[in-house]
């Protein structure tokens, strides 16, 4: 018998050519951590249901998720996505340049908390999309609180924390520091005076918020 998953992939995520492609280049193992077809999608109809034209991106690795999310960009829509590993930056780069609208993403490069307040020259945003190292999520969001627009989204990927967060527990590959600060990104986001929300049960667990 199918399983839930299994009939949404077959049936939802289908992945262009292009993406594909990119998926397929991330051979190293350490960089198969790409959100899946299925929160791509996701990510591109969240894109066109609220009309994004500008959008930060906090993880970019080889630029799988910024590739969905421009495809649902109109012509003069910018992504700015920020990453720190200099090799990842360099692959996400190409792979824009030959499968994205290019003239859209811009990779900021370096730590994100450093490269931050400098964005904020750009905004508001209309969508903010958190998908980078875990200890720093509650951070992330003080920022992103004040620079996306109101009715504008916060979307935070893996926030199930492998689900460390369900038992609040600490387990071999999630440390206490990492969990305090994505029990505090669930509960900020949870708050129905600031933002209208929900958890969705992905397989990583995605929380999307609207700012009220
Ligand atoms: C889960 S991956 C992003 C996946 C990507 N959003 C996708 O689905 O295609 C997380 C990325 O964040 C980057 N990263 C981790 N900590 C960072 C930091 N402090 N500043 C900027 N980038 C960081 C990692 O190098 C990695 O490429």
């Amino acid at each position: 018998m199918k399983t839930r998953a299994q009939y949404i992939h077959e049936l939802f995520a289908h992945e262009p050519d292009g993406l594909r492609a990119i998926r397929s280049a991330m051979t190293n193992p350490d960089d198969q951590i790409s959100v899946p077809p299925e929160d791509g999608r996701l990510l591109q109809l969240l894109v066109s249901m609220i009309g994004a034209k500008k959008i930060v991106e906090i993880g970019t690795l080889g630029g799988y998720s910024s590739t969905w999310m421009s495809r649902a960009l109109p012509d003069d829509g910018v992504i700015y996505t920020l990453e720190h590993e200099p090799r990842r930056a360099n692959i996400a780069e190409e792979h824009f340049k030959k499968y994205a609208a290019g003239q859209h993403i811009e990779v900021i490069r370096g730590r994100a908390l450093d490269n931050l307040p400098d964005l904020s020259s750009k905004g508001p945003f209309d969508l903010i999309f958190i998908d980078a190292d875990k200890i720093n999520y509650a951070n992330y969001l003080d920022w992103a609180e004040v620079n996306v627009r109101r009715g504008g989204l916060i979307v935070g990927d893996n926030t199930f924390l492998f689900n460390a967060v369900l038992d609040n527990q600490t387990t071999d590959r999630v440390r206490e520091t990492a969990l305090a600060a994505m029990q505090d990104f669930n509960t900020r986001l949870a708050n129905p005076e600031k933002y209208l929300s929900m958890m969705l049960d992905t397989g990583q667990g995605m929380t999307v918020a609207k700012k009220l």
